[in-house]
Parts: C-alpha cells; sequence; structure tokens
C-alpha cells in the first residue's frame, strides 16, 4: 500500500529554505573525513525518492527546481502534480498543474496519486502548508526530515500548521541528523 511521505531537508530551527527562498545554506553543509560510515541513513532517503511513484509540491518549489535545472527536462520519470493559481513555465516530463484550495480536492489529488503510485510511495516535496494539510486531512503517513546543523532565523516553514508526531528512528548521516516520524491520525 503506497505510504504518503513528506522527505525533505530542514534547518534545526524548521525552516526548509531562508527568507529569500534559498537553499544555499543546505550545499554548504559539508561533510567531515570523520563522518564517513554514516551514509546509510542518506541512502535510505535516495531508495525513497528512487521508489516513489507518485511526487506532489508547490509552485515556489518547483519554480526553484525549474530555475536551477536551466530549462532541463523534469528530473523526476513519475507523475509530479504541482500545486498552483498561475501558469507556469514547462520543461518536458509528466508534470500536472493543478490546484486544491478545498479539503475536497486535496483529497481527490491525493486519491489521483494513490492511482498514480500504483502501490509505491508518494513523496510529498513541500513547502510546509501542503504538508501540513495533508496531515490535517489524515493523508499524510509520514515525515522524514534530513536537519542541517544550521539555523536561519525564518524563511518557508516546514510544517505550516499542528502535526502530531510520533518517532519511529533517529540517525546521523554526515553532518545530517535523519528523523523519522508517524504522523498521528486524531
Ligand atoms: N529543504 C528542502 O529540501 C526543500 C524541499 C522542498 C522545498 N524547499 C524550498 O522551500 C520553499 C517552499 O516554499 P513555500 O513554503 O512557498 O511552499 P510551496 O508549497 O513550494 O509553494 C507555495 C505556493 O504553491 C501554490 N500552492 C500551494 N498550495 C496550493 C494549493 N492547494 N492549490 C493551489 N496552489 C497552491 C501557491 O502558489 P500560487 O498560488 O502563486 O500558484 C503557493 O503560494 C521553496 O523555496 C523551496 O525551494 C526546500
Amino acid at each position: 500500500m503506497s505510504r504518503t511521505v513528506y522527505e525533505t531537508a530542514t534547518s534545526l530551527d524548521g525552516f526548509i529554505a531562508d527568507q529569500d527562498n534559498s537553499l544555499e545554506w543546505l550545499f554548504t553543509v559539508e561533510s567531515e573525513p570523520e563522518d564517513e560510515g554514516h551514509g546509510e541513513a542518506l541512502d535510505r532517503t535516495e531508495e525513497f525518492i528512487r521508489g516513489a511513484g507518485a511526487i506532489v509540491m508547490g509552485a515556489t518549489t518547483y519554480e526553484w527546481i525549474h530555475r536551477h535545472e536551466g530549462g532541463k527536462p523534469w528530473p523526476y520519470q513519475v507523475p509530479t502534480w504541482v500545486l498552483t493559481h498561475r501558469n507556469l513555465p514547462r520543461v518536458a516530463g509528466d508534470l500536472r498543474f493543478t490546484s486544491a484550495d478545498t479539503d475536497q480536492e486535496l483529497q481527490d489529488l491525493h486519491a489521483d496519486m494513490v492511482r498514480a503510485a500504483d502501490g509505491r510511495d508518494i513523496w510529498v516535496v513541500g513547502g510546509g502548508r501542503i504538508a501540513a494539510n495533508l496531515a490535517r486531512l489524515g493523508l499524510l503517513d509520514e515525515v522524514s526530515v534530513s536537519v542541517a546543523p544550521v539555523s536561519l532565523g525564518g524563511g518557508a516553514p516546514l510544517l505550516d500548521g499542528r502535526v502530531r508526531l510520533k518517532p519511529l528512528e533517529a540517525k546521523l548521516a554526515g553532518p545530517f541528523a535523519c528523523l523519522r516520524y508517524a504522523v498521528v491520525r486524531d
């Protein structure tokens, strides 16, 4: 059965992008030689992303990827839903632009993703409002974060809403703390 997993990197103070929507703070985190052998948790993250059967993200996240890929074909083979109210620039690939302004629309979208994923997991890339809304509707199973050793003081929140979680796993992966939580359904 498909699991719906919010898999992302975050700052220690809970931001997935800084106030300028930049990820530079993430890419400048460096491993130390003594971190070698801590790669298992990051391998699991890569394996999750490779195995996902559907992807969902918001417009800001899509625009970031689009800018950084410089018009190259979409890097993921599986269907990707982009939530937006605008006409965003397209690239080649299975991209599905849509909006989901009501709970019913978000539930319908999730049902479409489950069908497309056909038993594989659904990767919620971000942002934090989409992940929190899926959790509120009982549609998010897991939050899996790689916590970078940096604080930002502001930016795009990891989870924009109240979500109760149950810890599943905590591992070091180089300079990152990889934490997995199950979403507690009320
Ligand atoms: N650290 C990481 O690993 C990581 C992972 C993911 C993202 N990020 C970064 O984090 C930031 C996230 O940005 P963000 O918090 O603004 O979130 P976002 O979800 O990427 O984008 C928010 C925008 O998406 C559209 N949207 C969201 N929900 C919608 C819905 N239900 N229906 C229709 N449109 C909807 C709206 O745009 P419009 O109405 O204007 O179309 C909204 O302003 C980005 O800078 C991204 O690059 C970092």
